[in-house]
């Protein structure tokens, strides 16, 4: 579909957009990376109705660095995509655990998230300070692994 080498990678804490970025590198003919975390989150960590949640406290405070198990190795590749759930409207910190650790500086970006119902809203901008040296793309939301949706996306954004 295109000559960049192009990277997939997701944070995926139920399976959604793990299931949507498989999809997308199957089309692109991209490789697939799943930004784990070192400490997995439990259903208790993401349940929203709890302040003191894992997930709300990380939420509640934009310092939050959750710790990524690996690295990813982006050195060669021309183009990152980056999936993301949406959480209290952003991207969840461990994506910007994810751009703050490793050098993306020339590399385009593409952002996409899945949400239960919000749009990408500003989550894509507010990662833009994370990897100023980064080409980014416009986001997208991408709820299901769709592959004809994906086709059309992929073919005016890389
Ligand atoms: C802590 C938390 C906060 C969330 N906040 C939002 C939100 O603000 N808007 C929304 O539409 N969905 C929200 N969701 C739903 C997720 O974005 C949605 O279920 C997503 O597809 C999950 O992706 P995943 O299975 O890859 O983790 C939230 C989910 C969690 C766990």
């Amino acid at each position: 579909m295109s000559e960049k080498k192009i990277l997939v990678a997701v944070f995926s804490a139920s399976g959604v957009t793990r299931a949507v970025g498989e999809e997308i590198a199957r089309v692109a003919g991209a490789d697939f990376f799943e930004i784990v975390p070192r400490q997995r989150y439990t259903a208790d960590d993401l349940n929203w109705m709890n302040k003191k949640s894992r997930s709300s406290v990380e939420m509640n405070d934009p310092s939050a660095r959750p710790e990524i198990a690996d690295a990813a190795d982006v050195a060669s590749y021309d183009a990152v995509i980056l999936g993301f759930p949406i959480w209290w409207g952003v991207a969840p910190r461990i994506i910007e655990t994810f751009l703050e650790s490793h050098d993306l500086s020339g590399k385009a970006i593409l952002p996409f998230c899945t949400s239960g119902g919000s749009g990408v809203g500003r989550s894509d901008v507010s990662l833009h300070k994370n990897a100023p040296g980064a080409k980014w793309a416009k986001g997208v939301q991408i709820n299901r692994p769709n592959a004809g949706e994906i086709r059309k996306w992929l073919e005016q954004a890389l």
